[in-house]
């Protein structure tokens, strides 16, 4: 249940008092707006097979369709540079772009090269995400990310689209949000390929961050200046309570959920405690492994949505602990999650005192609410407004505190195919009516509008 807001509009920020280079930007995945599913030589991904398992998707959808991104792009585009944004990030669906029998599909390429000329027409910098959750299904048949083998294949991938577009494509992204990769795909099932084995889960995490590692060196001599960086989901927590219990278990939840992707990621490998508590269930790790993951980036994405409270449970999964639900009074986004704007400048805060890992991007924030298109077409999303606005606000809090924030995406541009949820939860700025595929800009968008335009 979404819980309405009854407190005064809450004051933004204005444009101007962040730097003037500051990113504003939008952000999407391919799996998740694309559509056509089936054009130009696109394989099968494990969205689609997932999908395709019944019981995994909500209301039973997939992306075959989606909003039809892949033909509508330059009017999505259009708005976008209405709004005034100058960056947008967006995923590569490797699926277009490798064959099964591992030849570069030219067509795939193709797309993506008209679509990065559609943003730089447009005045938005392109921000590319190379891995956004969509592995070819033919790689999950062979192990995928658990077999090291599919580090090669990613690197054949990753080779193919940054020769293509490394003239025009300076910011890389080699991976969204590993965790969800990891844990939610292989250990809890809710996402593709919807395995529920730790072992593996840790398999597939060590295999996604080797990759990336060895993807910086390798985006770097194909492309002129690159900026090379992951994203990673990331929450503040709090232990239920002043328990020890509980303190020892957000200790645990923490372990996995951000120092062991941060630790390595900074050079530290993987965090000893957990290590300890994994036993059996630890990776496979050869020599030159934790080196080649540490590589230096040029600066991290911060994918943050809400916070999560974690309270002692024994027995409950390998780490003995459970994330509760917010408390009943507390805030809540249509996806039940609690909406805490200081939970984002807490994190900012932390992850600079903790790794200062150079320049900082948060390459996602935002809020799914029941948006109702009023008689007249108008969309009144306040619920998003306040989200939007609060955590702008936060994201200033946190740079005035010295933390190098140098860009912001609201996730979403436009309402998409939300995972498990399917088309249940809307997180657009622009929102899409599926029957039609009309575009309508919400009054979140409208206010990011005239945000962007100095008029907020
Ligand atoms: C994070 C993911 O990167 C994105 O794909 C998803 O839609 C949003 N969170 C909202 O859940």
């Amino acid at each position: 249940m979404t819980t309405t807001p009854t407190s005064p509009e809450p004051q933004a920020p204005a444009r101007a008092d962040f730097a003037s280079d500051f990113l504003w930007g939008c952000a999407t995945s391919s799996y998740q707006i694309e559509g056509a599913g089936a054009e130009d030589g696109r394989v099968e991904s494990i969205w689609d097979r997932f999908c395709a398992t019944p019981g995994k998707i909500r209301d039973g959808s997939n992306g075959a369709v989606a909003c039809d991104h892949y033909h509508r792009w330059p009017e999505d585009f259009d708005i976008a540079r209405s709004m005034g944004i100058n960056a947008y990030r967006f995923s590569i669906a490797w699926p277009r772009i490798i064959t099964e029998d591992g030849q570069v599909n030219e067509k795939g390429l193709d797309f993506y090269s008209r679509l990065v000329d559609g943003m730089l027409e447009r005045g938005l910098e392109p921000w590319a995400t190379l891995y956004h959750w969509d592995l070819p299904q033919h790689l999950q048949e062979q192990g995928g990310w658990a077999n090291r083998a599919t580090v090669d294949a990613y690197l054949q991938f990753v080779d193919a689209v940054t020769r293509r577009l490394g003239d025009r494509v300076t910011n890389w992204i080699t991976h969204n949000e590993p965790w969800c990769t990891a844990i939610l795909g292989n250990y809890e099932g809710v996402h593709a390929p919807g395995l529920t084995d730790f072992k593996t889960a840790l398999q597939v995490c060590h295999h996604v961050l080797l990759s990336h590692g060895k993807a910086v060196p390798l985006i770097r001599a194909n492309v002129p200046n690159a900026r090379v960086g992951i994203a990673l989901s990331l929450h503040p927590l709090r232990a239920a309570t002043d328990s020890a219990a509980d303190q020892a278990a957000a200790a645990r939840h923490d372990g996995l959920r951000y120092r062991w992707f941060l630790d390595p990621l900074y050079g530290r490998g993987y965090p000893a405690q957990m290590a300890e508590i994994f036993g059996d269930a630890n990776p496979v790790v050869e020599p030159g492994d934790m080196d080649a993951i540490a590589v230096k980036t040029d600066f991290l994405g911060v994918n943050y949505y809400f916070p999560e409270i974690i309270a002692d449970e024994q027995g409950h999964g390998p780490l003995d602990a459970k994330v509760l639900p917010p408390k009943a009074d507390a805030e809540k986004t249509a996806m039940g999650w609690e909406v805490s704007p200081e939970g984002l400048s807490n994190l900012l805060t932390r992850i600079q005192s903790d790794y200062h890992p150079g320049p900082i991007y948060v390459t996602e924030n935002g809020s799914a609410y029941e948006d109702v298109v009023g008689a007249d077409g108008n969309i009144d999303d306040a619920g998003r407004r306040r989200y939007l606005k609060r955590h702008l606000a936060a994201m200033k809090n946190a740079i005035d505190s010295g933390v190098p924030v140098k860009g912001y995406f609201a996730w979403s541009l436009i309402d998409n195919f939300e995972w498990a949820e399917g088309y249940l939860r809307r997180f657009g700025l622009i929102h899409i009516d599926y029957d039609s595929q009309q575009r309508r800009l919400k009054d979140s968008g409208k206010w990011y509008r005239a945000f962007l335009h100095h008029e907020g």
